[in-house]
């Protein structure tokens, strides 16, 4: 690591400390004490290079929330009185493939842990790796065929979404228009024709700690909650969900985050010299092509897809370039995302790439995943970048990134126009990407 770093390097070291559970990594403070998932994951990515036991044990402790029809729940609540009201509006209880000590939300999160698990085994030696990864091999495993068997009905190589808190990108533009192209359920028509929804505030934990128009709108907070009410009423069941389902989409970044779980599942597996099941395989194998069928000719990017109406969801967002995290898609793709990213006008400013491109009609530069630039989001395209050949790009994007945390510090989200730190401060996937970005040199 560079010197001039040492600084900013301690810092989110102590930011990792700060927000130690001992057996996991809180995302931060006050706004979010719980585990999530594909947190867990970016943590790991960085504490391997600080305390790699510690690395493992956030990844252990994952699994051992793992649902046994294989799903990991992207929250894991922490078990405290103070946080009853959380868990009850998931009762993660009423389905029975439920851990019995654990209560955790009912969706999953994009699938880091591959990459994670492969990350960590790097900083290991020979044998350590081949029994780091035959422990958790079969986990995983299982963790993939959930993905295929629940999410993928149609066997068509994408698996969808039901929520879009299992994007990551919570509030993201095309979960928006789908959201809103549906009728509201008559009470939030209610409460916004009366316009009290300011009161919702009082319920959310995010408005305390941060401002509110950084954050998603209470009208989506509701909607959002309306939608897992109803998940909730239906036991976690996915056939009773996807029953009449109004929205569920397949999800670019996720797709292009499973592209490259596979292949990180199946060089673990190559280490243990142990074989996938066939079905599986054949399952995966058909992710690389399908994902290429989100691409919009017209445009010239990816796109999310309605998988009801089987129609792309024209809405641009940074899910638009993570195909490059992907890795496999074809030269002429990769040509034209190249385009997009340095274009000025919509992702090309002087801080890490924006959640939506600036020409939007959803861009705010404050708010959430509208906008603001997530050190995650950056991390995956600077990986992607490399591997697709755009070294050069990478490594500009990784200045710019590193240099926007050193001046503003240790923040959840940044302004993409001026750089300013947003969100919760002290946030940890954040420190522990800088991490990694900064122990490379
Ligand atoms: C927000 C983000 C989500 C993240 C969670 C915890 O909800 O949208 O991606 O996992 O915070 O940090």
């Amino acid at each position: 690591m560079k010197e001039e770093h040492q600084e900013l390097f301690d810092k989110c070291l102590d930011v990792l400390h700060k927000n130690d559970k001992g057996n996991h990594t809180k995302p931060a403070g006050g706004l979010y004490p719980h585990q999530w998932l594909w947190d867990s994951c970016f943590i790991a990515i960085g504490l391997r290079h600080v305390d790699v036991e510690r690395a493992k044990t956030e990844i252990d402790t994952l699994f051992k929330a793992q649902w046994a029809n294989g799903m990991v729940p992207h929250i894991i609540f922490e078990p405290d009185r103070a946080y009853r009201a959380e868990r009850n509006i998931w009762k993660s209880w009423s389905s029975p493939f439920s851990p019995d000590n654990r209560s955790t939300s009912g969706i999953s999160q994009p699938p880091m842990l591959a990459e994670a698990i492969w990350l960590i085994g790097e900083k290991l030696s020979k044998t350590e790796r081949t029994q780091w990864f035959k422990k958790l091999l079969g986990d995983l495993i299982r963790h993939h065929e959930w993905l295929y068997n629940e999410r993928d009905p149609h066997s068509e190589g994408l698996v969808l979404q039901i929520h879009p808190y299992e994007t990551g990108l919570d509030s993201t533009p095309p979960w928006q228009v789908q959201l809103h192209e549906h009728t509201k359920p008559k009470w939030i028509e209610m409460i916004e024709w009366l316009k009290i929804d300011g009161l919702v505030n009082m319920l959310r934990r995010d408005t305390r700690y941060v401002p509110p128009g950084q954050r998603m709108t209470n009208i989506d907070a509701l909607l959002y909650w309306d939608i897992i009410g109803r998940f909730r009423r239906k036991g976690w069941d996915i056939s009773k969900i996807l029953h009449r389902s109004e929205f569920c989409i397949e999800d670019v970044t996720f797709n292009s985050i499973l592209v490259r779980a596979n292949k990180r599942l199946n060089q673990i597996a190559k280490v243990c010299r142990m074989k996938i099941p066939e079905h599986l395989t054949d399952a995966m194998r058909k992710t690389e092509k399908a994902l290429e069928t989100l691409w919009d000719e017209q445009s010239e990017q990816f796109y999310s897809r309605d998988f009801i109406t089987h129609k792309l969801i024209l809405e641009p967002s940074i899910g638009g370039l993570l195909p490059i995290y992907a890795g496999t898609i074809s030269k002429v793709h990769i040509a034209k995302l190249h385009d997009l990213l340095r274009d000025h006008r919509q992702y090309w400013t002087n801080h890490p790439v924006p959640s939506v491109p600036l020409t939007s009609k959803f861009f705010s530069d404050i708010r959430y995943w509208q906008g603001p630039s997530w050190v995650n989001t950056n991390w995956l395209l600077i990986d992607g970048l490399r591997r697709c050949g755009l070294g050069e790009r990478a490594e500009e994007l990784k200045q710019r990134t590193i240099e926007t945390v050193e001046k503003s510090g240790v923040f959840e989200y940044f302004s993409p126009v001026d750089g300013r730190g947003l969100g919760a401060p002290d946030f940890s996937w954040t420190a522990a990407l800088i991490i990694d970005l900064l122990s490379e040199d």
